[in-house]
């Protein structure tokens, strides 16, 4: 595929402290071709501390958009009382989709589907690199479509903060937010585990889901109200099932578990404060072939993989159209059921015990031709 060049202009977040006005601008862009003939990005996230501003004590760092994309400040008091700066109602059609660290794995493929239905979609992303490229991918392959992204490490408020003003900049109205970003902890027992690595990744899953359920909620009910779920956000949380099941580590099982009540006490808190226009809902995509499942994974899981797992792609295309379409508060899409699990092991027995699908019987990955592998088995985009 012919790679674009100079998608990307970084442009530093205008942080201004007086207009609610993020709110008026829709964010529509007609003649994005022109616009994005600009020039080459320049770094601007990432531990770069030069590159970002300070604001109120906290780092901001900067924006990658599919052109001049500028963000305020989002001045809150304000706008929770101010009535009149609601947006209006966007075309039915067109959805406003937001995915956090949808850069790669499942939260791309996720952002690939719903632009290839026509939807509007932001993405976020800590490493600069990896989003410039998502970012040139999903704008090559749905030309004409809204697809912007923005540096955000999820586990910090400032950035969060930032990243949701400019997905309201940028859509008018936030429809769906799924809080993708994730990360898993080495496979080693807890007491052997860096602490900073628990840290860290306690940070994105829960602090993150947090962070991000607080800013989805604060734009979205300033959008206009419902007596039914009409906004709906999305947790990767784990049923017990799920935490039972799965191979990961102690730090990540425990991440995981927290967001499954997170999504089931949000939903009774918004429901409660009369938040009814928003539906906060779990999305369990199973075993998808990405870096959070193959790290560490060990020859008989992979071969269990042959099963169990799927590509990205396959998983996203079942799981766009369910969110799309779910009603009420509180649901659960799973790709992969109890039941459906164990169907898929019971047939799948020959591929355990020979390989073949994706992993051979030694645990290397069975390559297609065409396509590029990394060393630990995620195919390359
Ligand atoms: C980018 O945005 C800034 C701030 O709104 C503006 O001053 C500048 O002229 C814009 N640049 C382009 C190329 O549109
Ligand atoms: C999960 O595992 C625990 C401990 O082994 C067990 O008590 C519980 O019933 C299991 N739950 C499910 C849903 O499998």
């Amino acid at each position: 595929m012919a790679m674009t060049v100079g998608l990307l202009v970084p442009s530093w977040a205008l942080l201004r402290s007086s207009s609610p006005s993020s709110f008026r601008h829709g964010g529509h862009s007609n003649n994005r071709q022109q616009q994005l003939l600009l020039q080459r990005k320049e770094t601007v996230c990432g531990n770069a501390g030069a590159r970002c501003r300070k604001y109120k004590g906290q780092q901001f760092c900067g924006i990658v958009g599919s052109h001049n994309a500028s963000v305020q400040a989002r001045p809150r008091t304000v706008e929770k009382a101010a009535g009149e700066h609601k947006a209006e109602r966007p075309d039915q059609k067109k959805k406003g989709v937001v995915i956090t660290g949808g850069s790669k794995g499942l939260g791309y493929a996720l952002a690939h589907q719903f632009l290839s239905y026509g939807h509007k979609v932001i993405i976020c992303n800590r490493n600069e690199d990896q989003l410039a490229t998502a970012l040139q991918t999903l704008q090559a392959e749905h030309e004409g479509s809204i697809v912007y992204g923005m540096c955000c490490d999820v586990s910090n408020a400032a950035d969060v903060c930032a990243f949701a003003s400019f997905a309201v900049e940028k859509l008018g109205i936030v429809d769906i937010w799924i809080n993708n970003a994730g990360e898993v902890t080495s496979k080693k027992i807890l007491a052997d585990v860096e602490a900073s690595e628990i840290v860290r990744v306690c940070g994105t899953n829960v602090i993150g889901s947090l962070l991000c359920c607080r800013e989805a909620i604060n734009v979205m009910r300033l959008q206009p109200s419902s007596e039914l779920p009409i906004f709906h956000i999305f947790n990767m949380g784990f049923s017990q099932w799920g935490a039972n099941f799965t191979k990961s580590s102690c730090t990540h099982k425990t991440t995981k578990v927290a967001l499954t009540q997170l999504t089931s006490s949000l939903s009774s808190e918004i429901q409660a404060a009369g938040l009814s226009s928003i539906g906060v809902h779990n999305l369990s995509p199973g075993m998808v072939l990405t870096d959070l499942l193959l790290k560490d994974s060990t020859v008989v899981a992979r071969r269990f993989f042959n099963t169990l797992a799927e590509e990205p792609e396959t998983v996203a295309a079942s799981l766009a159209p369910r969110i799309l379409a779910v009603q009420g508060t509180r649901k659960s899409i799973s790709y992969l059921s109890p039941a459906s699990a164990f169907l898929k092991v019971a047939l799948g027995f020959p591929q355990i015990i020979q390989g073949g699908r994706f992993f051979d019987k030694n645990g290397n990955r069975v390559e297609v031709s065409g396509n590029r592998y990394q060393e630990n088995g995620v195919r390359i985009r």
